[in-house]
This record gives C-alpha cells, structure tokens and sequence, in this order.
C-alpha cells in the first residue's frame, strides 16, 4: 500500500488555474513573491567553521565543534558520536567565546566537566539533543501506531562510528556521522549504516531537496539515514527516540504547525515542532522542528514520501540516558536542575512498505536557538488567494463605479429648482 495521495496538492491546483491565463496574475505574482522572498533572504548571518576532535591528534572519535559568530554573539554545536549520537548546542554574548575539551577527562569514566566554554559564565543558554535509540516493530497491520512484535532495538550507544574525517566538508558545512551496530547478531548491518547528517547554516534560506525546510542563520539541520539496514520481518517500521536536555527550570512543549499551504512539502500540511519555554527570564530558548514526513530514496519526492508520525512528549521521572557527549558537559545533572524530554518519531504506516522495497529512509529536523522559522504562505499560494479575494473586489469597484456613474448621470438631469 502507498501513501494515499490526498487529492491534488494545494499547488497542483493553483498551476492549474494559472495555465488557465490571465493577464492579472503575472503582476500579482511577482507582488505575492516579495515578502516571501525578502523572509527567506533576510535575517542575520554567521561566520561559521567547523572543528574536528579539536586538540587531538586521533580521529578514532568523533567530535565535530561548529562555531557560528554573529554580531556580539556565538553559537556553539557540539555534535558527537562519542556514547549515543547527539548534540549540544551553546549560546554565548560574546564573538570571542572558545570551547575546550579535556580529552582525558572525556574518556574517563568520569566525563563530567570535560567540556566547557571560555570565558567561564559566557554561556547564556544551553540546551542538548540525543538520539538513543531505534525501534523496529511488525506494523503489518498499517497502524500509525506502533503496536504488535517489537524486536530488539538498536541501542544507538553501542553503535561503531566511521571517522568523520571521509566526510567532513568544510565549504559545504556538512558532516555525516555513519555507523553500524556492532552486535549485529541477525546481520541487518551487513550492508546497512544508520547516518547522522549534519548541516550548519550561515543565513537565512530555503533547502533545496525534500522536505525543503526554511532555516535561518541560528539553526543546524540534521538528517536521519537508514541506508540498507535489513528488515527483520516483512512488515517492518522504525521508530526513532529522541531524548532533549533543559537546563535551569526551562522546559520543552510539543506544538504542531499546520498550514494549507503545502507547495514547499507537497502532500504534508504539519510541521511539529518542540521548542523551550523558558521560566524566570531565562536568557534563550530553542526548538527542534520537523515535516511529518520522511522520504524512501536518496532522491527525495512526493512519490517516496513516508509518513512520519510522532507520539506524545514524555516528560515524567527521566533522567540523562547515556552514555553521550552531553554528560560531559551537563554532568549528571548535579547542580544543573536539568529537565529531560523524550520523544518517539515513527515512519511508515500506510506508506511502510516503501522502505522494504528500496531500503531507504530519511528525515530531517532542525535544531536553532531562539524562535522556530515559520513558513509564510508561499508566492504561488498568496497569488491564488489575492486573486480568488482580489476578483470579487474589483467586481465590487467596478460595480460601485458604474453605480455611482449612472446615480451622477441621474442627478444631472435633475433641474435646479429656482
Ligand atoms: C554589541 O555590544 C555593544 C556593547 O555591549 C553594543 O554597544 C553594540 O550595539 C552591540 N552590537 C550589536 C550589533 O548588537
Ligand atoms: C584533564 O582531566 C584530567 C583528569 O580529570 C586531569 O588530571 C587534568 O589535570 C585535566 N587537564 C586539564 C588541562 O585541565
Ligand atoms: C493484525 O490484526 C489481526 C486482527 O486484528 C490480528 O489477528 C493479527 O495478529 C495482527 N497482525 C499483527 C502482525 O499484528
Ligand atoms: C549485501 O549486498 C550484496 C550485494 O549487493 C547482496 O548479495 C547481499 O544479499 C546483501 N546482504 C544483505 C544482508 O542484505
Ligand atoms: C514474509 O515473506 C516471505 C516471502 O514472501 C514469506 O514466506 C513469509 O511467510 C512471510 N512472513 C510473514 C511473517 O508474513
Ligand atoms: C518509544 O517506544 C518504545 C517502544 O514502544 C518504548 O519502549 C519507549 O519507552 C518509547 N519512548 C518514548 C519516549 O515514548
């Protein structure tokens, strides 16, 4: 069964009604356009540069430093494969903030407080993201819902990981994290990797493949890659569980962002999104957003889509799973008062059957510190409705006129009366 393709796309329809002609609407067009096309130009930039295993002279480990200075500000991404894949993202008010790594301490079995920022106290925000495991269970039944066998997960900690060095670009601010599972008892890796893709930003833009997500300069994205993984049944979906970090008392809600506006993502209408709402003033938030779809081939299309699902936010009694970078930054959370969130995302559903024949399947999701990047109608979508509202309109004006026309017309035969 494929993904049941909701009647024709919002731009489907539109293209149609344009191929209709009209003289009005390659004015209203190129109008509709600009606001649309000055949100995603615009914004602020960074210099950024990415660092690998910065002070060792190993690439036996994984540690990937992004640093994007802005005005007066630096972001810092710690991305590591170091325990479970996972990240951590600094903000700091100052251009000038560095981070340092004691190597030693990090392979202790004490890692606590073997990552930290220079100088002490720059860091105004903090927040961290991991990824601990993937789920696979039979969804023969076509249930969004996991339910049925589960076999055992992958324990993404326990995972071998390719140095990052064979894919580290620096001009193209990519990195891909590849690993496969070392256990591996029913040799689903034989062939297989699950990747975790990185992609820093230094301004506001559009991507350009699916699902085309809207980022700006204080945002990452990461990509989500199982790339031949055998499936151990015929009906098997995947789960992926993400765990988030709050420091300080601040806390994360899961929100969902619909519009019927699907030109930039055809077929998807939901953008989901957990994003920090900061208590006492804290001096940031951040968010982690993603389209509920993920895609069945390395060439991404609506054809391909797979519906990503996600399950309610887990908030109660968690603590840091680790192993991962994050606990050399935030310890175990003794004096850090750390709040810990933990997700499930699950792909697959009516559409699950893509990924047996292709053995394929990615997704994307942004990381960014400050206010999430919202979609604006898109040009296409604002042309049609100024048209469909305009129409009327003009009707009303010209109507209007010719009223008032025929009403002047009429009083002028009335005769002064003297
Ligand atoms: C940077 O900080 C200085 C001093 O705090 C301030 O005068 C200046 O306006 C700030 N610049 C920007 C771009 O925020
Ligand atoms: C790094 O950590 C080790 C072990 O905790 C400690 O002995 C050493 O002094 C630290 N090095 C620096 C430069 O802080
Ligand atoms: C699918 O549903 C049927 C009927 O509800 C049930 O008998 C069967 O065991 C289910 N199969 C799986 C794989 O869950
Ligand atoms: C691995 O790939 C080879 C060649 O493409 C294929 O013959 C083999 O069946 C694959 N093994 C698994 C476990 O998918
Ligand atoms: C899976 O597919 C194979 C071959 O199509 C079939 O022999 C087997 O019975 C199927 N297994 C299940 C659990 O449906
Ligand atoms: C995700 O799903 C698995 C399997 O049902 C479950 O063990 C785990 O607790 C779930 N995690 C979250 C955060 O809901």
């Amino acid at each position: 069964m494929r993904v049941s393709r909701r009647g024709g796309s919002v731009c489907n329809i539109v293209t149609k009604m344009l191929a209709g002609g009209s003289l009005l609407l390659p004015g209203l067009w190129l109008l509709a356009s600009f606001p649309g096309l000055l949100a995603e130009a615009g914004g602020e930039r960074r210099k950024v540069t990415l660092q690998y295993n910065p002070g060792l002279a190993s690439s036996s480990v994984n540690l990937l430093h992004v640093r994007a200075v802005g005005h007066n500000d630096t972001l810092h991404y710690v991305w590591s494969s170091i325990g479970a894949p996972a990240v951590l993202l600094l903000y700091t008010r100052s251009e000038h903030s560095a981070l340092r790594v004691n190597w030693t301490k990090l392979f202790s079995s004490s890692p606590a407080g073997a990552l930290w920022i220079e100088p002490p106290g720059s860091v105004l925000y903090s927040t961290g993201v991991v990824f601990t495991k993937v789920f696979e269970y039979n969804g023969a039944n076509a249930s969004a819902l996991p339910e049925g066998q589960f076999y055992p997960p992958y324990d993404l900690a326990g995972f071998s990981w390719q140095s990052l060095n064979r894919t580290l670009n620096r001009t193209a601010l990519t990195a891909t994290f590849r690993g496969v599972d070392t256990s591996d008892p029913g040799g689903a890796f034989r062939n297989g990797t699950i990747s975790f893709k990185v992609t820093a930003y230094e301004q506001s833009s559009r991507d350009g493949p699916l699902p085309r997500l809207l980022h700006t300069a204080n945002s990452s994205k990461v990509e989500f890659i199982m790339d031949q993984v055998a499936p151990r049944g015929n009906g098997s979906r995947f789960l992926l569980e993400v765990v988030t970090v709050e420091e300080k008392g601040g806390r994360k809600r899961l929100r969902s962002v619909r519009s019927i506006d699907d030109e930039f993502t055809p077929t998807i209408f939901e953008m989901a999104q957990l994003v920090s709402e900061p208590r006492n003033n804290s001096l940031g938030s951040s968010f982690f957003q993603w389209k509920t779809t993920a895609y069945g081939s390395r060439d991404a299309s609506r054809e391909n889509a797979i519906r990503c699902h996600y399950h309610p936010l887990q908030t109660a009694n968690r603590t840091l799973p680790g192993p991962s970078i994050l606990h050399a930054y935030f310890g175990e959370g003794l004096g850090h008062s750390l709040t810990i969130a933990a997700i499930n995302i699950s792909f697959g559903g009516e559409d699950g059957e893509i990924y047996a024949e292709k053995g394929y399947l990615s997704w994307s999701a942004l990381l960014g510190f400050g206010v999430p990047p919202e979609d604006t109608f898109s040009p296409l979508v604002i042309a049609i409705m100024a048209v469909a509202l305009g129409t009327p309109v003009v009707l009303l004006v010209a109507g209007g006129m010719v009223v008032l026309f025929v009403r002047r017309t009429r009083y002028s035969e009335y005769q002064p009366i003297n």
